[in-house]
């Protein structure tokens, strides 16, 4: 269905494609101008909407994937098994299993993954290899930048404590060759130091692998966020790294953007139905909630563009959404013209960790329309009961 933005159904997400297509063609052109065998894989978990990861699909990008439903996700999307790279701590061993047979770039994560594909060595292919996620002090070379602190992070196999190696050997001695590493971490910073120090720990472990095919640095890049490093900073940053480690130009290099390339093409619109005077705060209700723009609930600057232009300015306002919740309030702002009832507002860049993470929490999911030049296209329809209602039992 094809529609113009004053008829889109609120509230709604809306992806903008030539954003996205931005994103990626400089990302792209950014890692293959410095690495030619740079190969994108799409991370599923940033943002699921079945058109997005279809439309990776076309563009040639792999996908990267954490689990048997979003493996699952990617086969009926059509992604060829070996363009799908599998990570995270659990898998579901049906899936590992058939991601090793079927040739999936597989990183395992702990030795009960190794221990089953060692009993399950028969049932693999002569050519069957994997590859494995490090886990390294990444807060020591880089203060205050990781998610942990001074705790340790818990994917992959420890460097320090020496399981990496003990990783390695238990594959190689049983005929099961290990050809990759992982590096993902992700991070508050996401600064060029962390990933030269990840790229250079890939490097010092891949001394010990005897046929490296691949190095995956992994996501937690910025995008096109004002101030932030490029996207031809980050390459030359892991690239240099690479060439001081004499990595052979035929290993292929690995990344797993999520945010990077799907924050900024989203945006959010919601519309007023109320508005209300409260000790000198002019509260403004809309259809939207913070639910769908931020489901951890932390506060957000959020940008945002308005429909209306109301004459009066109003000392505050603070937009808020339809839960119950009294923390529902996304935008506070001073000295604005004042919002009526029936006016939409867009929120801008809200693409990453969203959609994936919204909550079917009084209100369902909602519309997701495409923007192609100035039309819109509905691509996924909003839930009801209908769609709540189903594989349920109601007696
Ligand atoms: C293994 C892995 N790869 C890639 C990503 C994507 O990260 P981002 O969306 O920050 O780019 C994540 C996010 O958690 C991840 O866990």
């Amino acid at each position: 269905m094809i529609m113009q933005y004053q008829d889109l159904h609120t509230p709604c997400y809306i992806l903008d494609l030539s954003k996205l297509l931005n994103n990626l063609n400089g990302l792209k052109q950014a890692f293959t101008a410095q690495w030619v065998n740079t190969q994108i894989s799409y991370s599923f978990k940033t943002n699921n909407l079945p058109w997005l990861v279809n439309w990776m699909r076309k563009q040639r990008v792999y996908a990267e994937v954490v689990s048997a439903p979003e493996y699952d996700l990617a086969r009926y999307v059509g992604y060829p098994e070996n363009n799908i790279v599998i990570n995270g701590p659990y898998k579901g061993y049906p899936t590992l299993l058939e991601a090793v047979q079927k040739g999936s770039v597989v990183n395992l994560d702990n030795f009960e993954e190794i221990a089953f594909l060692l009993a399950h060595k028969p049932d693999l292919p002569v050519n069957a290899s994997v590859g494995l996620r490090i886990n390294f002090d990444l807060e020591s070379y880089c203060p205050d930048e990781t998610i942990p602190g001074k705790e340790p992070g818990r994917f992959g196999f420890n460097v320090e404590n020496g399981d990496i190696h003990k990783a390695i050997s238990l594959l190689e001695e049983k005929g099961i060759p290990v050809v990759g590493l992982h590096g993902h971490h992700s991070t508050k910073t996401k600064s060029l130091k962390i990933f030269q120090t990840i790229t250079r720990q890939l490097c010092e472990v891949a001394k010990s692998l005897n046929n490296l095919q691949y190095l995956d640095i992994g996501g937690c890049l910025f995008g096109d966020k004002p101030g932030a490093p490029s996207f031809d900073e980050y390459a030359t940053t892991i690239v240099n790294e690479l060439k001081a480690y004499h990595i052979r130009e035929d290993v292929r290099l690995i990344i797993e953007p999520g945010a990077a390339l799907i924050a900024s093409p989203f945006s959010y619109l919601c519309e007023v139905n109320a508005v209300k005077d409260i000790a000198g705060v002019r509260f403004v209700y809309t259809n939207g909630s913070m639910k769908h723009i931020a489901p951890q609930m932390n506060p957000v600057k959020f940008c945002y563009s308005r429909t209306g232009k109301g004459e009066k300015t109003i000392p505050r306002q603070v937009v808020t959404g339809f839960t119950c919740i009294e923390k529902d309030r996304f935008l506070d702002v001073a000295d604005e013209t004042e919002v009526f009832v029936g006016e939409k507002i867009e929120i801008k860049n809200t693409g990453a960790y969203t959609l994936s993470l919204a909550p079917l929490f009084i209100e369902y999911f909602p519309d997701v329309y495409v923007k192609e030049v100035e039309s819109y296209r509905l691509v996924r329809e909003h839930w009801g009961t209908q769609q709540f209602i189903q594989n349920n039992i109601l007696d």
